[in-house]
């Protein structure tokens, strides 16, 4: 098991989040508040000015978290099965900024939403129903509740609302929560998994785990254990850019698997042995990766793609993902909830540089996005605004 924040094993000290503070920035002041989150690229190398006057610097808090995928499992770990999760090298950057101006504004360029409230007015919102603090306590009911008080459509399901929502949800809650001071990463956890709720519903908890903890993760009811040492592997992160609704193909396998449980049932066992098998194979990876290793990998991904394909949750954007990088010698799946949405494909070692690039050309042809990266990246980050990667910079002071 993770160890909790102090007992040796975070990469963010609880000294790094106070900052010498009794509280988080973030809580310092009701009146405060400002958020900017953007996913901008990744890394953190070359330290770059920042563009940002000096005298506000010891007030911006940056923090970073990674992007995941799932490896193996998706779909089966909500009916209790492994699923092995992994960080990417693609980072979301959030800069939280204080403002004296009474507002609270949230900016979130690559969705297109950027909106600013009075802090007097969120105070004045009778946000009681949402307890105090307790993150394992938000039901459906409270998210049409807090539709109804921030005055949303209540049949709102657009991502834009959703994420908006979330933010809102979060910001009111950790406002008044008592418990601030005990935060830690079990807590940055939690709350990850109320704003999943938010706008998923019933998620398992494994996307914010790994988005929190970082590295290479095995997740099983709420268990989660991290792969020691996992092989570096690299991958393409492909977006077919076909929106989906996770809530949606939860449910419509969940239905599946009442209807034809003789079936289906059987096909969630065979993708948890995927996930333990693909787990085995990491670890012997470890200690000496060699071409087999990557050919067993290769044989597990394309035995839970058609899983996932019985389990009704494929589309004909991720076929064509498949099919593109097959004609490159190359293997891929869904990952995530399927019905579009993203494909990862596996880069063996010994392809070499034109294929790789032959293959993003083609994907892109079909106009995907497509991210080459890593998996095994760090878990939510604090920055300081030296450290960041120029381009990350850049993208903030654009904003
Ligand atoms: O679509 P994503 O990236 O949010 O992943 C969903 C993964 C599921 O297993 C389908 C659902 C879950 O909550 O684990």
């Amino acid at each position: 098991m993770l160890k909790p924040i102090g007992e040796g094993n975070s990469r963010l000290a609880r000294s790094d989040w106070l900052g010498g503070r009794k509280k988080p920035p973030l809580l310092r002041t009701r009146e405060l508040g400002y958020g900017v989150l953007e996913r901008l690229g990744f890394g953190n190398r070359a330290p770059e000015a920042t563009g940002l006057p000096g005298a506000m610097l010891s007030e911006v808090l940056l923090v970073s978290a990674p992007g995941k995928v799932i490896l193996h499992g998706e779909h089966a770990v909500v009916h209790g099965k492994v699923a092995l999760a992994v960080a990417l090298n693609l980072r979301t950057f959030l800069r939280l900024q204080p403002h004296s101006n009474g507002r609270v504004g949230l900016n979130l360029p690559n969705i297109g939403v950027r909106r600013a409230w009075d802090v007097a007015s969120l105070q004045l919102l009778d946000t009681s129903f949402l307890g105090h603090g307790d993150s394992a306590a938000l039901t459906a009911k409270h998210v049409e509740k807090l539709k109804e008080v921030v005055g949303f459509p209540k049949d709102c399901v657009d991502p834009e609302h959703l994420a908006v929502l979330a933010f809102l949800y979060l910001y009111l809650s950790i406002c008044q929560s008592q418990r601030w001071t005990e935060e830690n990463l079990e807590l940055i956890n939690k709350w990850a998994f109320q704003g999943e709720r938010v706008i998923h519903g019933n998620p398992s908890g494994v996307d914010n785990a790994v988005s929190t903890w970082g590295g290479a993760l095995r997740y099983q009811q709420g268990k989660i254990s991290s792969l020691k040492r996992p092989p570096v592997l690299k991958i393409l992160l492909i977006n077919t850019k076909v929106p989906r609704s996770t809530k949606v193909l939860v449910a419509n396998v969940r239905s599946r698997l009442l209807k034809f449980p003789e079936i289906v049932a059987p096909l969630l066992t065979s993708i948890d042995a995927i996930s333990l098998e693909c787990e085995r194979v990491l670890g012997e990876m470890a200690a000496a990766p060699t071409p087999e290793h990557y050919l067993t990998l290769e044989e597990l991904i394309d035995m839970n793609q058609h899983h996932l394909n019985a389990l009704g949750v494929g589309h004909a954007s991720l076929d064509q993902l498949c099919q593109v990088t097959t004609a490159h010698g190359l293997h891929s799946k869904l990952t995530g909830a399927g019905g579009g949405g993203c494909g990862i494909t596996l880069l063996r070692p010994d392809v070499e540089r034109p294929e790789v690039e032959a293959t993003k050309r083609a994907l892109s042809g079909y106009g995907f996005d497509c991210w080459e990266t890593s998996v095994g990246a760090p878990g939510v980050s604090v920055h300081t605004a030296a450290s960041l990667d120029a381009s990350v910079q850049q993208g903030l002071d654009s904003l």
